[in-house]
């Protein structure tokens, strides 16, 4: 059986990794995979994360079973988190999974069953995975134009065009903020715009939020699916605990379901809790537990919130060191949108020979498609990476 097996195209971010892991050099810098790094290089376990650790540890008495979906207190501290009060609660289904891969995995299996015929619109570009897991389940999929090249910023015009050609019932998959991979954001305008075409197509909205705190704050890194859920009849959103929690291995994630009240909303829950049932049987409890206890907690969400506030504003300010550093070097602004992003990551228009050349000659290890993590820069390497910048770019 297992010698007609082809092999995968690997994951180019996950490849990565492996060739950083392989490097013996000791100057060698990661911009590769998106984790936070503190200035010591390492990835750190918050405080707060710590604290509910220690309480857990003390009051779980049991390592039983919870159910299909998660834990109900997991669902309700996750879904203030992500929406707020913007739709009543009875308007939303959700479900525990294995961080927001195992989200967006659940929710669009769940499309499948019911609309197998959905069309998936990605934005290009977008995170791997997504049209990886859509042409695994063989699901359509659509791109719409996004990252304008030249400025940095959105071609508006071009994916607000290609959007408009979605049928009802298609997906228009957006990343809630901090785009991955290319930073640039869209506005609370943009948002409007988009739910004038869900309205108008009849298309349903599909939210990745991997990054919640990471762009602007939590509050306002929420608003434009907060706006979306508020005023369209269906949402779909995706939610990874990973980044702001710091819980990368412990796979925290939850797929929610914005749907009309009564009927509809017992039927997403039933398709979630048995798509759960059928891949792994129970998602994991325990990063779950971890996030539940903090947001129930003021003195430990108030201590999660000062840490998150921390890795956003050190991300933010290696953005602009780093877009200092490079307009010395190079006498131009052409790096100033780098500061203007949002959240982990940046596409540099650095080409992939470029990518090759920094990785190969310099040690710096970014995307070969020119992302960038900017939480992998420290005052210490700044300097290097620009002039290793500065140099595959003459
Ligand atoms: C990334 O984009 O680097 C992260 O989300 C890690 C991953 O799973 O790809």
């Amino acid at each position: 059986m297992f010698e007609s097996l082809s092999t995968p195209k690997p994951d180019k971010i996950i490849e990565l990794m492996g060739m950083f892991a392989a490097d013996p050099r000791p100057n060698k810098v990661d911009l590769g995979v998106g984790v936070y790094r503190a200035p010591d290089g390492r990835t750190p376990i918050m405080a707060a994360v710590k604290a509910a650790e220690q309480r857990i540890w003390d009051a779980q008495d049991t390592k039983g079973y919870v159910g299909f979906a998660g834990d109900a207190a997991f669902h309700a501290a996750m879904k203030r988190l992500i929406l707020g009060d913007a739709v009543p609660a009875d308007r939303v289904a959700a479900c525990a999974t294995p961080g927001g891969t195992g989200a967006v995995r659940q929710i669009l299996e769940m499309v499948k069953e019911v609309r197998p015929d959905a069309q998936i619109w990605i934005s290009d570009p977008s995170w791997p995975n997504h049209a990886a897991i859509a042409d695994h389940l063989g699901l359509k999929r659509c791109t719409y134009r996004y990252y304008d090249w030249a400025t940095g910023g959105i071609d508006r015009a071009g994916a607000f065009a290609d959007l408009s050609a979605a049928r009802a019932g298609d997906l228009i998959l957006l990343h809630g903020c901090c785009h991955n991979p290319t930073g640039a954001d869209f506005t609370s305008d943009d948002w409007a715009e988009i739910a004038a075409i869900c309205k108008r197509t009849g298309a349903i909205p599909f939210i990745d939020m991997a990054y919640q705190g990471f762009g602007d704050g939590v509050e306002e890194d929420a608003a434009g699916t907060r706006f979306l859920a508020a005023n369209l009849p269906e949402c779909l959103i995706a939610a990874s605990g990973s980044k702001n929690f710091g819980l990368y291995r412990d796979r925290v994630g939850i797929a929610v379901a914005v749907t009309a009240a009564g009927a509809a909303r017992d039927a997403a829950v039933s398709q979630l809790v048995a798509m759960n049932r059928m891949a792994y049987s129970f998602p994991p409890d325990h990063g779950a537990r971890i996030v539940d206890v903090i947001l129930s907690d003021e003195a430990l969400h108030a201590e999660w919130m000062d840490e998150l506030t921390h890795m956003r504003v050190s991300m933010q300010a290696n953005r602009k060191a780093l877009a200092d550093a490079l307009r010395d070097l190079l006498g131009s602004d052409r790096f100033g949108f780098l500061a203007a992003h949002k959240g982990m990551f940046s596409l540099c228009g650095i080409t992939p020979e470029q990518a090759i050349e920094l990785r190969k000659k310099y040690g710096v290890y970014i995307v070969e498609d020119g992302r960038m993590n900017v939480a992998g820069l420290t005052q210490t390497n700044i300097p290097i990476v620009a002039k290793a910048m500065a140099a595959v770019l003459r």
